[in-house]
């Protein structure tokens, strides 16, 4: 039997909550983990998370779309942030998110289709000595030109 990814999704959903029954103190904490696990919290997971920690659906509705780290749609496997606070401004991160955006084939807020870049703007890293700063998943690259933009993207299988 073939499992859709959503099946899947939903199946590692279960095993996290299963540690967390009752526990709706712990909401935010549990998004944070489920968002890590599986990239997204699709909208059955939403009502699953709902259920096992005994939060009114509307709660977990509230927290998803209040903070910025929640998606209601799926990720990808790396996210990309390119920093577009005023230090990295200065020294050219117009152009790097430009760049970024040419060799992903896809504008910031998008993921690209076969799932393995996200890509975002943040407005600080705090790191602003390294300017201009792209992150890749857990990886920052900072002083960067444009030349290498490609480079590292190309690095991550
Ligand atoms: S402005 Fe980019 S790291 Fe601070």
């Amino acid at each position: 039997m073939v499992v859709s990814n959503n099946e899947a999704d939903i199946k590692k959903i279960n095993q996290i909550l299963a540690a967390y029954k009752g526990e709706g103190n712990l909401l935010i904490q549990v998004l944070l983990e489920i968002q890590k696990e599986v990239r997204w919290l699709p909208k059955e997971g939403l009502l699953r998370i709902s259920q096992e920690l005994n939060v009114p659906l509307r709660q977990v509705y509230h927290a998803v779309t209040f903070y910025k780290a929640f998606s209601l749609v799926r990720k990808g496997k790396y996210t990309v942030s390119v920093c577009m606070g005023t230090a990295c401004h200065v020294r050219g991160s117009p152009r790097i998110l430009d760049r970024v955006e040419q060799s992903l084939g896809i504008n910031a807020g998008e993921t690209t289709p076969d799932l393995k870049f996200s890509l975002d703007t943040v407005n600080c890293l705090g790191c602003c000595a390294m300017g201009p700063v792209m992150v890749v998943g857990d990886a920052y690259h900072g002083k960067l030109s444009l030349d290498q933009v490609r480079r590292i993207l190309d690095s991550y299988d």
